[in-house]
């Protein structure tokens, strides 16, 4: 056993330590959760929007990260919202902030413990694709897992086979079901919806101008610094996902103006609104969890 061994710097959690998270979970809130959403940076409104809430904050679920970050408020907030019972993750944890893969993505397993089997991230990316603006929504289609690719995967290590396969498919990571309701709900509400390909990078640094050429070279769309080990281990655990990117600065490799957090932060502002009816939309279509 690793029981001395500090939670944020485990490289992997044993199921126990899944449950006893998931328990105390239980026991502080009688909804049964359906549908997580994880709430990137400066994203946090749309939690306002649950109602018969339930509040929970992250230091108080065992082994659960905790943020240090500015815009991420840190708490679960668990209720009702459009015909579903959503777990709402109001900020999220990144790798950069020293806690191992296995804990920033320990959210996502024990959301899966406790029923749920539809996972929305969402987050503050830089636009890579020129076309791209500040204030834009983007789907996302798909990834590329650059962290994972350089060895830093959440799944490293010892297999539960409980939860997933040792090799995950990941050839359909976002779910073409649900990217359509996306897809329908923007057309309905006019809102213009992006779509493309997010890299995730570790960060915290922002791109240098060589990064954002090569980004572009290999097609991204979208950067950040989130998501794509959040939605590893729910494909890992067959759970569906939708994916979208909240564009809060765009990126070009000639441009002499810096990217600062103020920046995302202020972007998320005019993202909120398009975030919110988006995923209100997507979740009044969906069919709820159980119906044929
Ligand atoms: N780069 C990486 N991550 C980000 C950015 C960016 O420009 N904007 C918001 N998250």
């Amino acid at each position: 056993m690793t029981e001395d061994i500090a939670p944020e710097r485990r490289a992997y959690f044993e199921r126990a330590q899944y449950e006893a998270s998931a328990s105390a979970l239980r026991s502080r809130t009688r909804h049964r959760q359906q549908v997580g959403l994880i709430l990137g940076s400066g994203l946090g409104a749309l939690a306002e929007r649950v109602g018969e809430a339930d509040i929970i904050p992250y230091g108080e679920i065992p082994y659960w990260p905790t943020s240090t970050v500015e815009g991420h408020a840190g708490r679960l907030i668990v209720g009702g919202l459009e015909g579903h019972v959503v777990a709402v993750m109001q900020g999220r944890v990144h790798y950069y902030e020293g806690c191992s893969m296995a804990q920033i993505t320990l959210p996502v397993r024990v959301m899966r413990l406790l029923g749920v089997e539809t996972l929305i991230v969402t987050n503050a990316a830089g636009g890579v694709n020129p076309e791209f603006r500040a204030g834009d929504l983007m789907l996302i289609v798909d990834h590329l897992n650059l962290m994972g690719m350089a060895g830093n995967s959440p799944l490293r290590g010892p297999n539960d086979e409980a939860f997933g396969p040792r090799f995950p498919d990941m050839s359909q990571a976002y779910d073409p079901g649900l990217r359509q309701l996306a897809v329908e709900t923007a057309g309905a509400e006019g809102i213009q919806l992006r779509q493309g390909v997010y890299a995730g990078l570790a960060g915290p640094s922002f791109e240098t101008s060589a990064d954002i050429r090569f980004l572009r070279l290999i097609g991204v769309d979208a950067v950040g610094m989130s998501t794509v080990p959040e939605v590893t281990v729910a494909r890992h655990a067959s759970m569906r996902v939708l994916g979208l990117s909240g564009i809060s600065n765009a990126l070009s490799p000639h441009a002499a103006s810096e990217t600062t957090h103020e920046e995302v932060l202020e972007a998320g502002r005019v993202l909120v609104p398009k975030l919110i009816a988006i995923v209100r939309g997507v979740l009044r279509r969906m069919r709820p969890a159980g119906s044929k």
